[in-house]
């Protein structure tokens, strides 16, 4: 194949290949952490190597993105954690622009979760705590406090199942001075 070719052999690849688990939109969690941690434990379940793993978007100074690959570290009503080197890109452009989205894809499941929100630096002892519980190889020449924890404190956090026949299901979760809602529009894709 040469890279003429590129374009047509992308449209003969199939997507949307899953099989998405069955989703009762009646009795969906007030709280879409617990809504999450069922999805990740049903994906992990369905043997999706690597289900924590995650795309990590910021924007540097100049408003332009940048994405990369993180290891989701703990979820929980505070938000979605996640944890790096302070001497980085992603730690500079959350100095600058602390608001960030992330993204889990499970392929088989035919799933994705979107979480946006403001990204808070945790506490020295919590920083110091999660590179603490790496491996040795993962510590070694890294000196606490050059090793950060952040929490993304979501506004809003977006489920997307999709299914062969294209009728897609979106579940949004927002919030507000009142708390969490939540609707289900329609789904595109
Ligand atoms: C599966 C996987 C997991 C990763 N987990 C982390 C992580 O938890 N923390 C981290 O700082 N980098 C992690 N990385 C490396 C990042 O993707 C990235 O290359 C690195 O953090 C530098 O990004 P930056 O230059 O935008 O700061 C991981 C990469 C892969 C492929």
């Amino acid at each position: 194949m040469t890279l003429d070719d590129m374009s047509s052999w992308l449209r003969a690849q199939p997507s949307l290949r899953g099989s998405a688990p069955p989703l009762d939109l009646r009795t969906l969690p007030d709280l879409p952490h617990v809504l999450f941690a069922q999805w990740i434990l049903a994906a992990a379940g369905e043997g999706v190597p690597e289900p924590h793993a995650m795309t990590l978007a910021t924007v540097d100074h100049e408003g332009v993105p940048d994405a990369r690959t993180l290891i989701l570290k703990d979820v929980s009503e505070r938000g979605w954690a996640f944890a790096g080197p302070r001497a980085s890109r992603k730690a500079e452009q959350l100095v600058t622009r602390p608001h960030a989205a992330l993204l889990f894809r499970w392929q088989p499941l035919v799933r994705e979760v979107r979480v946006r929100g403001r990204v808070q630096e945790a506490s020295p002892e919590e920083s110091a705590a999660d590179l603490a519980a790496r491996s040795e190889a993962a510590r070694r020449d890294v000196e606490p406090g050059s090793w950060v924890r952040w929490w993304l404190v979501p506004d809003r956090v977006e489920f997307w199942q999709g299914a062969t026949d294209r009728r897609h299901t979106r579940i949004v979760y927002e919030r507000s001075d009142d708390g969490w809602s939540l609707s289900t529009p329609a789904a595109v894709g």
